[in-house]
This record gives structure tokens, sequence and C-alpha cells, in this order.
């Protein structure tokens, strides 16, 4: 992959990541190098277990256990700062989670907890991560409110944000009028910003919503809430882990549109985890192929879709269901990852496997600018692009 490049907001490099389980050791990423441009949208395909989410767990150091990142480097970078991810303790890391760097769950049943309001849910992740901001507007807004209590709350906010451990302020924080002459105007505040949030992502009647328990909403209103949640920081680079499994295709096109729509408004970057190649057209401008727990080809949208050069590439693409053509499916499964096949680990379904393909592992190499491919058949065309 290309060397340091002040583009790319994610380099991964190397990676490993294996589970250590009691059927063995899954190999689940092997080696994975892997680019991630400033303001792109990359799409990361590949069938189940392919590693598409152990990956991007690992880009947020956050592989659960039984796995760990066993080797590899994962760099972020904002502002000309680089953080190495796989190198920071745990502490910093969770300050670029959320903040930084969000991701949005495949499952949003899983991601909402089902005794809270949902609107409640959004405003915790603004109150970690955005808490003077909000005090900031609670200040503002309070200016304009005249009485003893309104400014009892003016006094106590604006201690706390000249300074946080100020002792006045821990105290009066544990008095429980006090505790809520601070909290209260700084919640409406973030109340305020969910409810505009709920509004962007399409939900009418937001401030009735922001009231609302999971169970009340169905599975695409719920998978708005947690994109929300995801967004409500405004995040550099946001992960999105096929938001869209289990809903019907109607709510996936909307979805799609939504994220689409919201990743021209917030500017991010977003990585988008899917196994469908309909929704790698739709939403992505390159695309990583992965293949269990390699990356296989890499290139743009119009490269991959018109000239895909890895046989299973060609395999995923072919598979799509097309009037007047007869579906055609890659033989084979996806293997096991405790004993995964030698060398080329597509060879036990790949046409083309050679002797050599059994043995050896082929690198990921770029055969014309920008399209990387692991695949012996052209290595050829790589070593000429070297030489040309
Ligand atoms: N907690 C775990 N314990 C053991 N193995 C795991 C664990 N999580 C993932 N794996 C293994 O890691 C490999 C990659 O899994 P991953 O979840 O990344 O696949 P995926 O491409 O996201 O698949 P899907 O499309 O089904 O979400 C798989 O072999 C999987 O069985
Ligand atoms: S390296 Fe060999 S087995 Fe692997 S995809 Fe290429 S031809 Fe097939
Ligand atoms: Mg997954």
């Amino acid at each position: 992959m290309t060397e340091r490049n002040e583009g790319n907001i994610m380099e991964v490099r190397d990676l490993y990541v294996r589970f250590y389980t009691y059927e063995g050791v899954v190999k689940a990423v092997d080696g994975v190098d892997l680019d991630v441009l400033r303001g792109e949208t990359l799409g990361i395909v590949g069938e189940t277990g392919s590693g598409k989410s152990v990956t991007t767990y690992a880009m947020m150091n956050m592989v659960p256990p039984p796995g760990r990142i066993t080797r590899g480097r994962v760099v972020y970078r904002r502002d000309g700062k680089e953080f190495v991810l796989t190198e920071m303790p745990e502490s910093e890391i969770r300050k670029l989670r959320g903040s930084d760097i969000s991701r949005i769950f495949q499952e949003p049943k899983a991601a909402l907890n089902p005794v809270y309001k949902v609107g409640d849910q959004v405003a915790e992740a603004i109150l970690i991560h955005r808490l003077d901001e909000m005090k900031e507007r609670a200040l503002e807004t309070l200016k304009s409110e005249r009485g003893v209590f309104p400014s009892l709350s003016r006094s106590v906010i604006d201690r706390s944000l000249k300074f946080e451990g100020d002792p006045l302020v821990r105290l009066l924080k544990r008095i429980p009028l006090l505790r809520r002459l601070y909290w209260k105007p700084i919640k409406r505040e973030a109340r305020k910003e969910v409810v505009k949030l709920l509004g962007l992502m399409g939900i009418p009647d937001p401030d009735r919503v922001y009231d609302m328990y999971p169970h009340e909403l169905s599975g695409g209103m719920q998978q708005r809430i947690v994109i929300a949640t995801a967004l409500s920081c405004n995040p550099q680079l946001l992960i999105a882990d096929e938001p869209t499994t289990n809903l019907d295709v109607t709510v996936e096109a909307q979805i799609l549109e939504l994220m689409k729509d919201l990743k021209k408004k917030f500017g991010m970057t977003l990585l988008y985890i899917t196994h469908d190649m309909g929704v790698i057209a739709e939403m992505s401008d390159r695309v990583a192929v992965m293949y269990a727990g390699n990356i296989v080809e890499v290139g743009d949208v119009i490269t991959i879709f018109k000239k895909p050069l890895h046989p299973y590439t060609k395999g995923l693409l072919e598979a799509i269901p097309m009037p007047g053509r007869p579906l055609k499916d890659i033989p084979g499964t996806v293997p096991n990852l405790i004993n995964p096949p030698s060398g080329c680990r597509f060879h036990p379904r790949c046409e083309y496997a050679m002797d050599r393909c059994k043995r050896e592992k082929p690198k990921l190499v770029e055969v014309e600018p920008g399209h990387w491919v692991a695949c012996f058949l052209h290595h050829d065309q790589a070593a000429e692009v070297e030489e040309g």
C-alpha cells in the first residue's frame, strides 16, 4: 500500500487478529493492509465470516475477547497529528472512539437499551463527548432568564467550565437540589441537540419520538436512532457495519439514501461494510474485497465492477442476480479459520488454482495505479507496472 500519506485518515499495516477459543486459534485477520482516504466512502465486501467486522473492530482497537491483535499497526490522522491506535493506552483511545471514530453496529436491537428512552440514549453520547459545548449553550440560554434559580445555575455551570475539579462545584453536585440546578439546563441543551439530530435523520415529530422506548419504534426507525447516536459527536470517520441487515428493501433504500446525505452534510469519511455488491455499487467510491481474513482486491468502484481481476471478486459479481442471466454461485464455502487453507486461502474454491497457490500466499500488489490484487495470475502485471 502507499507510504505515509497525509490524505489518509487511517492506515492499517500488516494486521493480524486471532481468537483464542477452546476449539483452537481462529486466524480471523491475516496480514491486512488498508488505506482509508479522507472524505471517501470505502466499501468493504465479502461473504459472511470473511473478517469485515473484526478488521474494523481492530481499526478502533476494540477486538472483543477472546480476540487479540497479535501484530500490526493502525494509524489514525487528524489535523496533522498521528495517533497509533495499536500503541495507545485504552484511556486515550476511548477519547477518540465516539468523538473521532464512530461505529454503527450490525444489529440496532443490540445497540439500544430497551429500558431507556431513545432520546436519552442519544443525549448520553452528547453529554459524554460534548459536555463543555452543552454547558456553554446552557449559559447562553440562561442569560435571558431572570430569577434566583437561573442565576444560581449560571454560576455553578460557569465555575465548572472554568475548573471541573472546583471544590465548591463538587460539593454542590452532591446536594440533590443544587445538582438539579447544574444538570437541568445542560440536559435541556442536549435534548434540543438530539431533537435537531433526529429531525436530520428524517424522523417525523422528533420531540415526541425522543420520549419513546426502542420497542415502540420500527426496525428502520430504531436504526435511524442508532445512526443519530453514532453521528451525535460529529465523527471524522464513521464505520457502518451492515447497518441495513434485517431491514426490508424499501427501508434499506431509505437508510442508504440517508447515509449518503448525512455523509455530505457532516463531511465525514465513511467505511461501509456489506456482503451485498449492489449496496457497494450504490454507496462506495472505492472497494476492498475481503476473503477469509485477507484483502484480495482494492480499487475504485468502477474498476472493481468493470475490470475485476481476482477470481473471488469475479465470483461475487457473477453471483449478483440479473434478469436474463443464470445465477452463478461461487463453488464451495468460506473455510474454517482455525485451519485455513495453506497458501492462497481461496485456492480450494478457485478454478485457476496452480500448485504454487497451495504453497505460497500471494501479496497484495498494485497492478495499475490504485488497483491492488492478491493473486499470482496478476503478479507479472504488477512487475511490469513497477518496471514501467
Ligand atoms: N468472538 C469470537 N470468537 C471466536 N471467533 C470469532 C469471534 N468473532 C469473530 N470470530 C471469527 O472471526 C472471523 C471473522 O469474523 P467477522 O465477524 O469479522 O466476519 P464478517 O465478515 O463480519 O461476517 P458477517 O458478514 O457474517 O458479519 C470468523 O471466522 C468468525 O468466526
Ligand atoms: S492466487 Fe491462485 S488460488 Fe489464489 S486466486 Fe489467484 S489463481 Fe486462484
Ligand atoms: Mg460482520
